[in-house]
């Protein structure tokens, strides 16, 4: 089977119907998608400022870094869960897109790196490579993301 059957078999099933002929369920996860993408953004930059000792230094770096990287990981969760109904709205425009299908990639390396940088700020290390890093993977995925309309 290629993208573009599947793509097609989705775009007629019934929960694809149904995004479609709903007129709240796309805008809804829309505000969704983009509500947790300042989340987890506006969370990395502070994780990062944090980590040079520009921010929330009164406390020890575990204890102030803990809610905040929960709280991503919740808006993370949200991101995949509105993109899945996202794509399942316009399957057939979505799944075959290249800048879509580069950004499903890199969210996956960024979930990845954020994985030890956690470790190693919930541990009250600072990592400012790493931090950095992820913060500007962050930004080109939101590139990718607002280029996808743009892209055929
Ligand atoms: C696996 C997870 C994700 C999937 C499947 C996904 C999927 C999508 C889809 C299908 C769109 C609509 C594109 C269009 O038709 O114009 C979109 C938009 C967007 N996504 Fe994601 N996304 C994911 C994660 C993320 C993450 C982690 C970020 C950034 C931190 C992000 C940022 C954006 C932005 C900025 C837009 C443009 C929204 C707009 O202008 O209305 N996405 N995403």
């Amino acid at each position: 089977m290629t993208l573009e059957t599947f793509s097609s078999w989705l775009d007629a099933t019934p929960i694809s119907e149904a995004i479609k002929a709903s007129g709240y369920i796309i805008p809804f996860a829309q505000s969704l998608h983009i509500l947790s993408v300042a989340f987890v953004f506006s969370g990395a930059a502070l994780l990062v400022a944090r980590d040079f000792g520009r921010w929330g230094t009164s406390e020890p770096l575990a204890a102030w870094a803990a809610p905040l990287i929960a709280r991503q990981r919740l808006a993370l969760a949200v991101l995949v869960l509105t993109g899945a109904v996202l794509i399942l709205a316009e399957p057939t425009r979505e799944l075959v897109s290249r800048v879509l299908q580069v950004k499903v990639v890199l969210v996956a390396l960024a979930a990845a790196l954020a994985v030890p940088l956690a470790r190693r700020q919930l541990a009250g290390r600072s990592a400012h490579g790493l931090s950095v890093a992820l913060l500007g993977l962050w930004g080109v995925i939101i590139f990718a993301g607002r280029w996808i309309a743009y892209a055929s």
